[in-house]
């Protein structure tokens, strides 16, 4: 017969095949039908991320997580609150030439998701939001942008966006080729400037850009306590090192009333008139304290799963001695610091006054006092009142309470107590 070739040929493929299934089964393993994750299927070694709500995803193939060497990666998040004086230590990343770095992507997840509330304590609200954001963190770190995406309002068309948060932010965004607006030679280029002169930001070469690096770096100030990101931080995929930016409390709700005047808007009129209203939102503090304390009491525990993983700086620490502490930071990362950081603390915190009005960084300058300055700024009884709530983290992160309207304004007086926070080795 003519094709009895054929059908012996067919006949042992068959016999493999079904050989291939019967040993499969009994392996104790998990067989993972897709070899390269997907969002559908990452729970399987990281976790269960099965929250997020985003429909329509692409298949395997769009998930290059294994496609590059990711092994010599380093995955860096500064893990901060808002007016914590995080864009700062983001800046001393994104200086860094082997670093790619986005400034709060979860901003995209936070408001297509949650609209209505930006710090919601709806227990519901958490999980979706965290779930998402644990699957959009992975799929940044593999460079895997197209995966943001479907955060961004309007959607992209033909994967080009004007939309990106704070895309001036991001050091490799702004440059060639991403962007072909500046030449090589224009060193820094201010968020403004990025953001009028570049043309829409394509998706695919932005993602090219950050597997040309060889590390990542994300400010992340949307995940509220550390032990939310266990299964990240464990994904053997990943290499995660997390930085936890903390501030005093104090300060922290001095520079929100300054910078979001609407949501503060009682809290400066309790500042302005002597007298707490009554229907103050208490939460917009008690939710510092609260995340700050769960937070840092897990990372300050020392869980297994941090154990190389986890480092603990005080703003305050970093803002009297910016270089100092920089460079324990990329020790810490095992990462050598490159000139252009330093060069940059240099513009941006000390020396160069004259630059103070252009620099957006200005706050930083002669940061010591300023880390402080919120003592000239809040009132006794707004004081006094967050002590009482956040006292136990006043405590753990070693800022002082203070005791009278005095000792508030008596700046030779430091409310900074030195405490080492050495890093989890
Ligand atoms: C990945 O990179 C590291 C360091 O550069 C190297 O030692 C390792 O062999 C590489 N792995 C693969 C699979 O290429
Ligand atoms: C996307 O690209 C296609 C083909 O190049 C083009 O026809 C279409 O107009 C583009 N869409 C937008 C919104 O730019
Ligand atoms: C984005 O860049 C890629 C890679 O260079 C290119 O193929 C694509 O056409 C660009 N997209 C648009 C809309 O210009
Ligand atoms: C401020 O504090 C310092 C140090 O304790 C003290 O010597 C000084 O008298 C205080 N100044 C005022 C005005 O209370």
């Amino acid at each position: 017969m003519q094709c009895s070739w054929k059908a012996v040929i067919l006949l042992a493929l068959a016999s493999i095949a079904i050989q291939y299934t019967a040993i499969r089964t009994l392996t104790s393993k998990p067989f993972q039908l897709c070899p390269v994750p997907s969002p559908q299927n990452c729970g399987l070694l990281g976790g269960s991320e099965t929250e997020s709500p985003i429909e329509g995803r692409a298949g395997c193939d769009d998930y290059p997580y294994f496609s590059f060497n990711a092994s010599r990666k380093t995955h860096i998040m500064v893990l901060a609150t808002t007016r914590s004086g995080s864009s700062f230590v983001g800046q001393l990343l994104n200086q860094h030439a082997d670093i790619f770095y986005l400034f709060e992507p979860l901003y995209h997840v936070q408001t297509t998701l949650i609209p209505r509330l930006s710090h919601s304590r709806n227990a519901a609200d958490r999980r979706v939001m965290l779930g998402a954001s644990r699957d959009l963190l992975r799929s940044l770190y593999g460079c895997d942008l197209y995966f943001l995406e479907s955060y961004i309002k309007p959607a992209p068309a033909n994967h080009t966006t004007d939309k990106l948060f704070r895309r001036g932010a991001s050091r490799a965004l702004c440059s060639l080729p991403v962007c072909d607006a500046f030449g090589p030679t224009d060193a820094n280029v201010e968020e403004g400037d990025c953001v009028k002169k570049c043309a829409s930001l394509n998706m695919t070469l932005a993602a090219d850009a950050c597997r040309e690096k060889r590390h990542v770096a994300i400010k992340v100030v949307r995940v509220p306590e550390i032990g939310d990101l266990r299964a990240l931080v464990e994904d053997p995929r990943l290499n995660i090192k997390v930085i936890q930016l903390v501030r005093d409390p104090r300060g922290i709700l001095s520079s929100r009333i300054e910078t979001f005047r609407d949501t503060y808007r009682l809290w400066r009129i309790w500042r302005a008139t002597g007298r707490r209203p009554y229907n103050l939102d208490l939460s917009q503090l008690t939710v510092v304290c609260e995340d700050f304390l769960g937070s840092v009491s897990t990372g300050l525990s020392h869980p297994h799963w941090l154990k190389g993983k986890y480092m603990l700086v005080r703003y305050e620490d970093l803002s009297r001695n910016p270089l100092l502490k920089t460079m324990e930071i990329y020790d810490f990362l095992g990462l050598p610091m490159d000139k252009s950081v330093e060069e940059w603390i240099q513009t941006n915190t000390r020396g160069s006054t004259e630059l103070s009005a252009k620099h957006k960084y200005g706050t930083v300058r002669d940061s010591a006092a300023n880390a402080e300055s919120w003592r000239l700024k809040l009132s006794y009884d707004m004081v006094e009142y967050t002590q009482a709530t956040c006292h136990k983290v006043l405590h753990q992160l070693g800022y002082k309470a203070v005791k009278s309207a005095e000792e508030l304004k008596n700046m030779s007086l430091s409310l900074v107590q030195d405490k080492t926070f050495v890093p989890f080795s």
